[in-house]
């Protein structure tokens, strides 16, 4: 699959781990950055990740500030892309299933790398469900989208 990287300062360990674990699953990453830890500002890398992923270059999107929240508040402000802050495996699935979420955020300062990498990969591997109820609680959600972006 071809996935889409990126994330602040405080993030680089935690990103390069899960480029390589995705590397290492077969899948195509393009890491946008940064990549030292001089001070960046998380929306920069979110909205970058999420114009990639909504123009349907990249499948897929994950994102890393220090809590995973401001940059998926970012992420989510770009037409198209539904991007979910995960800290445990159990959402990580639930997300990608009921929400057909296809940007994911980390934290780095909230979660550990163990369990970061576990949620990736359970994020990777989970379809999204074609069950009539969670597909219309998506297209509602385009609905949304459809009524605010202009
Ligand atoms: C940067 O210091 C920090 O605010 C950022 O990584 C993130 O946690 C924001 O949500």
């Amino acid at each position: 699959m071809k996935v889409a990287i990126g994330g602040d300062h405080g993030t680089i360990e935690m990103k390069k781990a899960v480029y390589d674990l995705l590397v290492k699953d077969g899948h195509d990453v393009k890491d946008f950055g940064t990549f030292t830890d001089e001070p960046v500002d998380y929306p920069d890398f979110g909205q970058t990740v999420a114009e990639a992923v909504a123009s349907g270059e990249f499948e897929r999107g994950i994102v890393f500030c220090g809590t995973g929240v401001g940059i998926s508040i970012a992420a989510n402000k770009v037409k198209g892309i539904r991007c979910a802050q995960v800290g445990d495996v159990f959402t990580a699935k639930a997300t990608r299933s009921h929400n057909n979420s296809n940007m994911l955020a980390l934290g780095s300062r909230n979660t550990g790398l163990g369990v970061a990498l576990e949620i990736v990969k359970a994020w990777m591997e989970t379809e999204a469900s074609t069950d009539e109820r969670h597909v219309r609680r998506v297209n509602k959600i385009s609905a949304i989208e459809e009524k605010y972006f202009k």
